[in-house]
């Protein structure tokens, strides 16, 4: 099987690094034991994230989520381009990579998040951000997108009491209902993203992730 990205969405505290860490398990889990991806000699899950899933990365994820390290206001325009520069980084040295050698790719927000945040929730244009969405991805799109769409409150308590709460978590509440609206337009014109409910428990929202999983790979085997 070639390499396969899946992508985690949503708006703060839905879930996606809880998840994301219980699929890699369960997807070794259940490839030891031969119950999925039988004729692969070898499995290989990759956990990643943007921004920062890489060196240069993680001094933009500082810059972008740190509101201290710069001690200046990041502008809307800026904070655009500097998410770009992450992804096309992340795309050439570490996802594309990794998707060569066929290994599974689980990535904590991809481009969907840009156009549901700066778009939507920023109010950015969006034909410019699915541009430089394009520019910085080289065209590469994921093979499925996990939306784990949640309350915006219950989301944003869960992500307070994780500790402390970085730049974009601190925007006010309309600004993250205008992202979750941006990712429910998002699903209702691309059938590669799939709503998965996570207001339920960790257990739940992970059983709907792993039934749509086999679905998947049925397919692509
Ligand atoms: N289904 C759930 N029910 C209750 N708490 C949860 C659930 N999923 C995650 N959490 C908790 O909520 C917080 C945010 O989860 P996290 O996985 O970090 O979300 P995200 O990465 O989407 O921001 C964490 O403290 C986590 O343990
Ligand atoms: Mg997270």
């Amino acid at each position: 099987m070639i390499g396969k990205l899946i992508v985690f969405e949503g708006v703060e505290g839905g879930g996606k690094t809880t998840q994301i860490k219980l699929l890699r398990n369960w997807l070794l889990e259940k490839w030891r034991s031969g119950k999925l991806f039988s004729k692969s000699p070898d499995l290989e899950v990759v956990i990643t994230r943007e921004p920062g899933g890489t060196k240069v990365g993680k001094t933009l994820r500082e810059l972008l989520l740190n509101a201290d390290v710069s001690g200046e206001q990041i502008q809307e325009r800026a904070e655009l381009l500097l998410y770009a520069a992450d992804r096309a980084q992340h795309i050439d040295t570490l996802i594309n990579p990794s998707l060569e050698r066929g290994a599974i790719v689980l990535c904590d927000r991809f481009i969907d998040s840009t156009i549901a945040y700066q778009g939507y929730g920023r109010g950015l244009d969006l034909p410019l951000i699915q541009q430089l969405n394009h520019i910085a991805t080289g065209g590469l799109k994921s093979h499925l997108t996990f939306w784990l769409d949640i309350d915006v409150e219950i989301g944003l308590t869960r992500a307070k009491n994780r500790g402390k709460i970085d730049r974009m978590e601190q925007a006010d509440i309309q600004f993250h209902q205008r992202v979750k609206k941006g990712y429910q337009e998002l699903a209702k014109n691309n059938p590669l993203i799939v709503r998965i409910d996570a207001n339920l428990t960790i257990e739940k929202v992970q059983q709907q992730i792993q039934e749509m999983i086999v679905q998947k790979f049925q397919q692509w085997e």
